[in-house]
């Protein structure tokens, strides 16, 4: 009987000590988790904001930026090509062939010539500068 009572316990302390290891190992894989955490947190923190990094636009571009993004980065409806990162050159041409009426009349021409016909010379350069300097 004391034997089995010696044994007994023995058996439950193994089995504490068993427990209390893993207790010790959840504690430690908790640590590891945290410590990631912070240093993604940490990451998220210094990361280089790149919005910030756009240049303010231009007000007379406030109304491209339901088609074609405040970053000139969306495809217009699906279609258009990606207009931010053009050259200046590239964009006051194409802008000012829209507003002439002499672009793509067929197709969408005619829905950017009304996008563009209010737009002024000076308002066409602002955008294109503005388009042109993001990358
Ligand atoms: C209703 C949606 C819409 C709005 C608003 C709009 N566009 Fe567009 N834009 C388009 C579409 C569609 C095309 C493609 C036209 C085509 O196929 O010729 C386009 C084409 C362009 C292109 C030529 C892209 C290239 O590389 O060939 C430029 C530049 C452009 N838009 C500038 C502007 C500017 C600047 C404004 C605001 C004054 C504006 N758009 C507003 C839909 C829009």
């Amino acid at each position: 009987m004391k034997k089995t009572v010696q044994c007994l316990c023995f058996v439950l302390i193994l089995f504490f000590s068993k427990l209390s290891g893993s207790e010790h190992e959840k504690k430690s894989s908790f640590e590891a988790k945290k410590a990631t955490q912070l240093a993604i947190i940490k990451a998220l923190a210094t990361r280089k904001d790149t919005q910030a990094e756009i240049p303010k636009a231009p007000e007379a571009y406030a109304k491209c930026t339901g088609c074609h993004g405040q970053d000139g980065k969306t495809k217009a409806l699906g279609k258009s090509e990606i207009i931010s990162g053009r050259s200046e050159a590239y964009l006051v041409t194409a802008m000012n062939a829209y507003k002439a009426g002499t672009r793509d009349m067929s197709g969408m021409g005619s829905l950017m010539k009304s996008q563009m016909d209010a737009v002024s010379n000076e308002d066409i350069k602002a955008i294109a500068v503005y388009l042109s300097s993001i990358k």
